[in-house]
């Protein structure tokens, strides 16, 4: 899977942390998470990552459509996101196939959170 390619669990939630990072460094996405506590955010989110990536636990959390409802994100913003993750990938030193691979999991959820 591609969970496993990837380092699992360990891997997954390092590369999450520093997805926050570069997102929180963006004037241009970081409004959206004022007053969310980061901790709790990239555990959760490293937990829906590792189950879409093929991982053994399933993702226990709420759906994700009614999480982002009302956020108002915008296709850019989302797409700016995306590249957050990409290089929070690269620079973790995943192979740049796999980077690919691992980026078109996150954008399967595009319909759930843009909704501007
Ligand atoms: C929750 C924003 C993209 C997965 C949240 C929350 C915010 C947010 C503010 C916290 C909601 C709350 O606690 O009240 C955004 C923005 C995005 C984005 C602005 C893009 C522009 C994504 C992507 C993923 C994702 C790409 C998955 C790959 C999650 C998860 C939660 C969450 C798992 C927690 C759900 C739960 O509480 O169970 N998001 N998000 N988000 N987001 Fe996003």
């Amino acid at each position: 899977t591609l969970f496993e390619q990837l380092g699992g669990e360990a891997a997954v939630t390092a590369v999450t942390t520093q997805f926050y990072a570069n997102i929180q460094a963006d004037a241009t996405v970081a409004n959206f998470f004022n007053g969310i506590n980061m901790a709790d955010q990239t555990n959760k989110t490293a937990s829906f990552l590792c189950a879409a990536l093929g991982g053994p636990k399933a993702w226990g959390g709420r759906n994700l459509k009614e999480v982002h409802a009302n956020m108002g994100v915008t296709n850019a913003q989302f797409t700016t996101v995306i590249g957050h993750l990409r290089s929070a990938l690269t620079s973790a030193g995943v192979a740049a196939a796999l980077v690919e691979q691992t980026v078109a999991v996150a954008e399967t959820v595009r319909g759930d959170v843009v909704t501007a």
